[in-house]
């Protein structure tokens, strides 16, 4: 059977934490046997959108780009994650429309923040000025009004965000619910003791 596609739109500026958080939920729902693709923004990049800058053109095409791929993974069930800074309120929507089945997510950390992590040594080029149009410096980010999910990765770990991602996928039905372990550790711990003193171990 071919299970409920949809995708997972992270969305937040450049060091806000979305390829780190996007990484632990496709590794969940992985282990939950699902098939997941994971659209990095750094990494599409580096291939379907090599050669575009950072004008609000490239950006659009770049997000368009990456849209277009996620609808024709989501259509055949595939547990799809799209992770780009998307800085414009109007491309994400109309991934969110043409997709269907999309859930936004939305990385909020304050620019400070990003500034003082500034986990690829960017936005010192950026605000010396050495790197252009650099989103929340020099560039615009537009954040989502109405996200599925929002995040505040200044105060919340990689780990507890994720785990709330993937609780609004539950909710919304794209994922089923991890399952329990049949027995408590205490009562696994009983039933070794069990079968030990019966000699089968
Ligand atoms: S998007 O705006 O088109 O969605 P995308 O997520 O693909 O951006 O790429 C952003 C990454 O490109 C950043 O994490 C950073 O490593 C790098 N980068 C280089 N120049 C810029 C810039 N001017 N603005 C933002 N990110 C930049």
């Amino acid at each position: 059977m071919l299970q409920k596609g949809f995708t997972l739109w992270f969305t937040g500026l450049s060091g806000a934490g979305k390829t780190t958080i996007a990484r632990i939920v496709a590794d969940e729902i992985r282990s939950r046997g699902r098939n997941v693709e994971v659209m990095d923004g750094d990494i599409v990049r580096q291939n379907l959108s090599k050669g575009l800058g950072f004008s609000k053109e490239d950006r659009d095409t770049n997000i368009k780009r990456i849209a277009f791929v996620c609808k024709i993974l989501t259509r055949n069930g595939v547990a799809t994650i799209a992770a780009a800074i998307s800085p414009y309120r109007e491309v994400r929507d109309f991934a969110r429309q043409d997709i269907g089945h999309f859930v936004e997510v939305f990385v909020d950390c304050p620019l400070e923040e990003c500034i003082r992590r500034d986990t690829k040594g960017l936005y010192a080029k950026a605000l010396s000025g050495e790197i252009p149009q650099f989103t929340g410096v020099s560039d615009p980010y537009e954040h989502p009004l109405h996200p599925e999910v929002w995040l505040h990765t200044e105060r919340e770990s990689p780990e507890a965000s994720a785990g709330r991602v993937l609780a609004k996928l539950e909710e919304l039905g794209y994922l089923s619910p991890a399952e329990e372990p049949v027995y408590s550790p205490e009562e696994e711990e009983k039933i070794q003791e069990r079968l030990a003193n019966l000699g089968y171990l």
